[in-house]
């Protein structure tokens, strides 16, 4: 018998990628029986063994591709695909051996030879062209695997390779063989030998371990249905209809466990196919009544009644039976009627969607003759039923049929929970939720999967169930969800019909209609304007659908619909990524189909690049560093070596990578980058590659730095003139104000970012730009600008930032520093918790990490403690991104907020390891742990080495201007000279201090000072 799927046309003339089964088998010792056997002996027995091997494999719908002299090679999957593939294929090959026994007989009685065969089984992936039916060229790897395994097996064995095993493992018996060496491949390939099949488990199969979530109303409303039946003594039938695994025999199975004490029990199941005969359900009813010789006990009475069973028996094949299809039906209700006497009967009839036409029309029947007896039928049917008969949905009346949707959020963690246990955390536990989609058959898979092997994305079992269902599409609905899945889970109609257009024969509008009554897609929300949108219903049906579609078909999709989306029809959206992605995906499957060298690949993949790189600048411009960095390292691997444009490209992912403190992977682009440039002999470019690369390693050895900066410095910038690369000098410029700024000269810093941020407001450099103003805010305040006129420069610095938050929020925390020293604390902390929670949805970066304006504000305000929270996760940060320069100092004020909090000993160890950290160009670093370490040894009693560094803090200090740190360093002495018993030389410190903090405009300070001040003189 012919599968039903098989009756549909396959998708007309293409070529698609699909994983079948193949089965390899060859006889064994046939040489030597040609040479024992006359020749027309010998054909004729090869040709016996031929046919009935070929009988077997079609009988299993696999269809035999050749016979190579005596070997056989057959193929499961084509010209449609089952779900069932790999287990049809083992299957036949146990019947080929057992085919080759009875053959044996035969030729053992009328010629005294026996033949051996060895059979290998291979499920992989295959392309088929469907045009050459007959000839269909089979190519693929999958292949040699086949008939590799088929050499290896002892003469009467049929081995299988993994991607088999794992499909079929539950439904055969099976032990290892060793490991196969695969000719001309690297790898070893597992293999088992199959023993013979499983017993089989079939009533409402699939017995899952978890107990059942959910479901609550339905087996109500089933309870009800048969309940009505029990009370009216009526026959009344339900359906329950869903996609696959979405539980409906599991529901049924729990229907019976709970009217099982009171009712009998029978179960039919209709196959996929093979062993099929039309009554096939009824034969496992009767089965379960206790076969063939239990009819007559069932059906005692009437006289009639001995014909009927007579009939029965006829019909499921146990005995010789005339009878027609109203025999059958009168003989099938008298049979059920008789049981339901004693005690109602609840028949289930699982998988009805393959069932025969004359067992629907049976069930039909009973629903309108059974009218005496007490007796609940509930079919379970896959969606496809009501494609075949429409009818059926309103066969049977009001709230007949229950169609079963996916479990809720809640149940399904609640199943997960179930199957997964204490694994559940370990497990990906949202993205197994995610992609199950409420379908607890994917969910069971995808724990299963999950727990053995994390990388895998979807298990087989499900892919060839999805793939099945695609494959087996009627011609429009197939080319219709190819183009559908190119565009995604979510498409539209307009594309369809768009990518469709050289298409004449296809009708999108029958297509997605098709698609729909399948519940393949539905209506849904549409992204672009005048279109009407569609939703695949769940993500796996997408990704076996963009699974079956050949690689260069593939690639011609994806073009069209980047096309389509350059087109009117997508006008006013931010498109660049989904372009790119669109076209890199076309240049990969060509560059993996070995077309890449030609011109129009080329410009394929330069077309792609140019998208990715612009959508990396927009949503670097956003804040999204992270984004950035993908997008433009796949903007990157688009380009070919000599491209100047890669080199570009290297230069600003190098860039973004030491912004984000990664900086050995800045400094391989960058390195890059200078080979590029170089190799293009693109003098500006090189110029410009050093830069980055100078500034990418400022912050890791800034003195090395350095000192390439006043060695190069003047002959970049000249190049970089020349060149008019506004660009490059606004880089250059910021690094020279990084520099300064290192050396704690903030003033000059600030001249160089102002210079920074003009040639890259010439640059339309927006990430420079906001860089540079960002920076120049740090340095207003920390440097010699006074209190009132650094609020203003900010005040101007923020309104040219409005559409970068992340360096406003930098430049937030600056103004919250100057209200800090302003002694306005509810604004600054206000100000600065905002700024936290605005970067904190901002990858991490160096600059990001310690916010000395944090520092500050807090201990000018008497909160040490908040100091110290935050610099203990900034130093996280930093550590975790191998940063030193802004560690040292980040340590040095950690021991002062920790000194201040009375800690000293632990105060004294933080400032040595800032000193071990700072490097000799850092004064700001080399001031601070000084000034720890001084008052840490005074209180120590130590006061001699205390005033040695404390005297050489102020000494260093005064070669910077960050003010506050000065009059710091200054107050520190103050207070070692007065703990040496020393108070004049005390209060001069002080004194000068005062100064200091004045000329900054540091009211707080100034202000405590005063005080001091005035105590000691009163
Ligand atoms: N409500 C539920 N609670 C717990 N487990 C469930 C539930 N529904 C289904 N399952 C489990 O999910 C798996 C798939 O369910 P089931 O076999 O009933 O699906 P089905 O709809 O009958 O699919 P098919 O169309 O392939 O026959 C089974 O292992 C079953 O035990
Ligand atoms: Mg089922």
């Amino acid at each position: 018998m012919e599968a039903r799927n098989e009756s549909r046309e396959p998708a007309g003339g293409a070529r698609v990628r699909k994983t079948v089964t193949i089965v390899f088998s060859d006889v064994v010792g046939s040489t030597g029986l040609g040479e024992r056997l006359d020749p027309e002996s010998f054909q004729h027995v090869m040709t016996r063994y031929g046919s009935e091997m070929r009988r077997v494999l079609e009988r299993h719908g696999g269809r035999v591709e050749k016979f190579i002299g005596d070997a056989v090679m057959a193929v499961f999957g084509v010209p449609v695909l089952h779900e069932d593939d790999a287990l049809r294929a083992v299957r036949a090959a146990l019947e080929m051996r057992a085919a080759l026994a009875d053959l044996n007989r035969e030729l053992d009685r009328d010629y005294g030879v026996e033949l051996g065969i060895r059979i290998g089984v291979h499920t992989g992936e295959v392309i088929t062209d469907e045009r050459v039916l007959d000839q269909g060229l089979i190519a693929g790897d999958a292949v040699n695997a086949a008939a590799r395994l088929q050499a290896s097996a002892p003469t009467g064995a049929v081995l299988i390779g993994p991607e088999t095993h794992r499909l079929v493992s539950s439904a055969v018996r099976v032990r290892r063989h060793g490991d196969l060496e695969l000719r001309g491949k690297t790898g070893r390939m597992r293999a088992w030998r199959v023993e013979g099949l499983a017993p089989d488990r079939l009533r409402l199969r699939r017995g899952g371990g978890a107990g059942m979530v959910g479901r609550r109303r339905e087996l109500q409303a089933l309870r009800r249905r048969f309940d009505a039946a029990v009370q009216t003594r009526r026959c009344v039938v339900t359906t329950v209809l869903g996609p696959a695994g979405i539980g409906k025999s599991r529901l049924v199975r729990q229907l019976v466990s709970e009217v099982e004490p009171g009712a009998r029990i029978v179960v039919g199941r209709c196959l996929p196919y093979g062993e099929g005969i039309t009554y096939w359900p009824l034969k496992e009813i009767v089965d379960d009544l206790g076969g063939v010789s239990a009819l007559e006990r069932l059906m005692p009475g009437a006289e009639q009644d001995a014909p009927a069973a007579a009939m029965v028996s006829g019909a499921i094949g146990r005995s010789q039976s005339t009878a027609t299809a109203q025999d059958v039906q009168w003989a099938v209700r008298r049979l059920f009627e008789s049981i339901a006497r004693p005690q109602p009967l609840l028949i289930a009839f699982d998988d009805i969607q393959w069932a025969e036409p004359p067992l629907l029309e049976l069930i039909e029947y009973l629903s309108d003759f059974m009218t005496s007896a007490p007796v609940g039928i509930v079919c379970l049917a896959r969606d496809d039923l009501l494609e075949r008969r429409p009818a059926w949905a309103t066969a049977f009346g009001r709230g007949a049929t229950l169609r079963l949707r996916p479990l809720s959020d809640t149940d399904s963690a609640k199943l997960l929970r179930g199957l997964a246990g204490r694994e559940a955390a370990r497990l990906r536990r949202f993205e197994i939720l995610a992609a199950a989609e409420g379908n607890p058959l994917f969910l069971e898979q995808l724990v299963a999967i999950r727990s053995d092997d994390p990388s895998r994305a979807v298990p087989p079992s499900i892919q060839a169930l999805l793939a099945a269902r695609v494959d087996g599409l009627p011609h429009h609905a197939r080319r219709v969800i190819e183009a559908a899945a190119v565009e995604g889970r979510e498409f539209h109609r307009g594309v369809v019909a768009a990518l469709l257009a050289d298409h004449r024969d296809v009708n999108v509008d029958a297509g997605l209609e098709e698609l729909e009554a399948l519940e393949l897609v539905r209506p849904a929300q549409r992204i672009y304007a005048g279109d009407s949108g569609y939703r695949f219903t769940h993500l796996l049906v997408r990704d076996a659908a963009y699974e079956l579609i050949p690689k260069r078909r593939r690639a011609e999709l994806h073009v069209g619909f980047a096309d389509w989306l350059r087109g009117p029809a997508a006008e006013e959206r931010e498109l660049d990524e989904i372009i790119g992605y669109h076209l890199e995906r076309a240049y990969t499957y060509r560059r993996e189909l070995g077309r890449v060298d030609a011109l129009p690949h080329r410009a394929l993949a330069a077309d792609a690049s140019g998208y990715l790189s612009a959508a990396g600048r927009r949503v670097l411009r956003a804040g999204d560093r992270a984004a950035a960095v993908n997008l433009l390292r796949r903007a990157v691997a688009l380009r070919p070596a000599e491209d100047p444009e890669r080199a570009s490209l290297l230069i600003d992912l190098g860039g973004m990578l030491g912004e984000e403190g990664r900086f050995s992977e800045a400094s391989a682009a960058l390195v890059q980058a200078t080979r590029v440039a170089k190799a293009c002999d693109d003098s500006a470019l090189v110029a410009r590659a050093q830069v980055e690369r100078m500034l990418a390693h400022v912050q890791v050895d800034p003195d090395r730095v350095a000192r390439q900066a006043a060695r190069f410095g003047g002959q970049l910038a000249r190049t970089l003139t020349e060149a008019d690369d506004h660009a490059g000098l606004a880089r250059l410029w910021h690094l020279r104000g990084l520099l300064s700024w290192i050396r704690a000269r903030a003033g000059d810093a600030s001249e160089c970012w102002r210079w920074a941020a003009e040639q890259a407001s010439l640059a339309a450099d927006d990430r420079t730009l906001a860089d540079a103003l960002g920076w120049e805010a740090s340095a207003a305040t920390q440097g010699p600008t006074q209190v009132d006129e650094a609020f203003g420069r900010c005040t101007e610095i923020l309104a040219r930032l409005t559409t970068n938050p992340w360096a406003a929020a930098l430049v937030q925390q600056q103004v919250a520093g100057l209200h800090g020293m302003r002694g306005e604390f509810d604004q600054a902390f206000a100000l600065l918790d905002d700024a936290h929670e605005a970067l904190a949805g901002f990858s991490p970066t160096v600059d990001a990490a310690v916010s000395h304006p944090e520092v500050l504000v807090s201990m000018l305000a008497g909160r040490p403690a908040r100091a110290e929270r935050h610099l203990r996760a900034g130093r996280r940060q930093l550590d975790a991104m191998g940063e030193k320069a802004v560690l040292a100092s980040a340590e040095a004020m950690l021991g002062m907020a920790v000194l201040a909090q009375g800690r000293v000993e632990e105060a004294d160890r933080l400032g040595r390891r800032s000193a071990r950290l700072a490097t000799d160009g850092d004064l700001s670093a080399q001031v601070l742990w000084r000034r720890v370490r001084a008052v840490a040894l005074t209180e120590q009693d130590r006061p001699r080495e205390a005033e040695r560094l404390a005297r050489d803090a102020v000494g260093l200090a005064e070669r910077t201007d960050y003010l506050n740190d000065h009059a710091g360093a200054l107050e520190d002495l103050a207070q070692v000279h007065e703990a040496a018993g020393d108070p004049d030389a005390a209060q001069s410190a002080r004194e000068a201090a005062l100064d200091v903090y004045r000329r900054k405009g540091n009211t707080v300070s100034s202000v405590r000072l005063e005080r001091a001040l005035a105590g000691v003189a009163s």
